[in-house]
């Protein structure tokens, strides 16, 4: 399966590529669900292909209701809004082709912030860019699945459905993007219009979601958006490069809810800032998720932040994801060497002044990734098997036990982590071995 990357629409016909621009396009192929290597979903009905004569939701009460998928639920009863699964992205085509993304596997529940983490180049944005399509050329989704488990609330709201991202056509990724799927990125500066003032950029939003508005509501829509992030209405008429950069991402956090999405993902909406500066925006941002029950996506390097901000992290390294867990376990008993590298490469606030020694080396490129774990030239405990063979993700041994004193079988934690020192067959290093805290094993007092 491929999907193109993003593009203009509607393209003058003298600018639309020639045969041999298409040479490459892999954009022929069968659509969802004949494309034999998509994988079958087991009692599980297949989303709706859009029908063109069905009427626009929103607009006609009678509308029939779309095929759904029942969205799995955590072990805590929270649905899941959005799910990720087995996804692949390339960049290049052909033999020249890397891969960026490979296999990635999330989960995100109603109301939940989901971190990811990584160093500079470990596929972070590309995974965000892939999972919303706005990923551009030579960017390329070469396989895996994203659902998108609607649920809109109040009064007049849509009917629920599930939507596949990967197969769903411009129209429909339209009527998602922005007003149940928003995006905020990572500088505010390019993503804001220079030419256009705050008001112009907030009501536009408006006038192509909700039509139904008049001028004066969209306005005063626009007002209790500034407000809600703390910034006052006389800043309306201002541009863009009049306001500070907090102010910049405020306003861009203020256009992604302008629509009161399901989820938002960010895509290090705060790193360009002052560190007080960013605890400000963060911490109304946390009070907006309460307030608004959306779901975050949080991406950044700063793998700190995320062990307060995030319930659920996942960490990334050369494109894979190599360790899933609970905020909390994984700041407490990281399980992968990668992870306690990130977590050991911030000074903590309290304690002793230790000496930093971060994690030696930088991230492989993606036009030569070493072969078994690609992070055994860094590791500090790489074993043989680990330049050959590749580690999936799995419930670390040392949680199948926990829960019943060294003996049980039962899964602890829904952490995962792909690290051949976690399958019980050779003892782990004390510091990837620590016992989770009593609280955090599920059902134990
Ligand atoms: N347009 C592009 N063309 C080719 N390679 C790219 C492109 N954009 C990103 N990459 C590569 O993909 C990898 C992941 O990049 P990115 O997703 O931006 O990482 P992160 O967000 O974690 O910093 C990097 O090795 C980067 O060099
Ligand atoms: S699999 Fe091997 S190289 Fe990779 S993180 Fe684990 S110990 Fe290190
Ligand atoms: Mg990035």
């Amino acid at each position: 399966m491929v999907v193109r990357a993003a593009g203009p629409v509607y393209r003058l016909r003298r600018h639309r590529p020639g045969p041999a621009q298409l040479r490459h396009r892999r954009d022929r192929q069968p659509a969802y669900p004949q494309h034999p290597s998509w994988p079958a979903q087991p009692g599980t009905a297949l989303p709706a292909r859009p029908d063109p004569r069905r009427p626009r939701r929103g607009r006609n009460p009678t509308v029939t209701q779309p095929q759904t998928i029942s969205p799995p639920r955590a072990a805590t009863g929270r649905e899941v809004v959005l799910e990720v699964r087995g996804l692949d992205v390339d960049y290049g085509f052909g033999p020249d082709a890397v891969r960026a993304v490979s296999g990635a596997d999330l989960s995100l529940h109603r109301g939940e912030v989901l971190g990811l983490a990584g160093e500079s180049g470990s596929g972070k944005s590309t995974l965000a860019y892939a999972l919303t399509r706005l990923l551009r050329a030579p960017g390329v989704i070469t396989g895996g699945q994203v659902l998108f488990h609607s649920r809109p609330q109040g009064a007049d709201a849509a009917p629920p459905e599930t939507v596949d991202i990967l197969a769903a056509d411009a129209k429909e990724l339209s009527r998602i993007r922005w007003s149940e799927l928003a995006v905020v990125f990572q500088s505010a500066m390019h993503a804001l219009n220079p030419v256009a003032r705050i008001d112009a950029q907030l009501t536009d939003v408006l006038k192509a979601h909700r039509r139904q508005m008049s001028a004066a509501e969209r306005r005063e829509r626009a007002v209790e958006l500034l407000r809600m992030v703390g910034i006052s209405a006389d800043r309306l008429r201002s541009y863009p490069h009049e306001l500070s950069g907090g102010m910049r991402q405020r306003v861009m956090i203020a256009m992604s809810l302008a629509l009161e999405p399901q989820v938002v993902i960010m895509d290090e909406p705060t790193t360009a800032l002052d560190v007080v500066t960013q605890r400000e925006i963060l911490e109304e941002l946390m009070q907006l998720r309460e307030r608004l029950g959306f779901a975050v996506v949080f991406i950044t390097h700063d793998l700190s932040l995320l062990l307060e901000l995030a319930d659920t992290v996942a960490v990334m390294y050369a494109g894979r994801i190599v360790e899933r867990a609970g905020a909390a376990e994984l700041f407490r008993a990281p399980r992968h060497p990668y992870s306690l590298g990130l977590k050991g490469s911030f000074p903590s606030l309290r304690g002793e002044r230790v000496r930093m020694e971060g994690i030696p080396g930088s991230p492989p490129s993606l036009r030569s990734m070493p072969g078994g774990c690609a992070f055994h030239p860094r590791c500090p405990f790489a074993m043989d098997r680990c330049a050959t063979d590749i580690p999936q993700l799995a419930t670390p041994a040392r949680d199948l036990t926990n829960s019943q004193g060294g003996g049980g079988v039962t899964q602890s934690t829904s952490r995962v982590s792909a690290c051949w020192l976690q399958d019980g067959q050779q003892p782990a290093p004390e510091a990837l071995a620590l016992p989770l805290p009593t609280r955090l094993i599920p059902g134990s007092r």
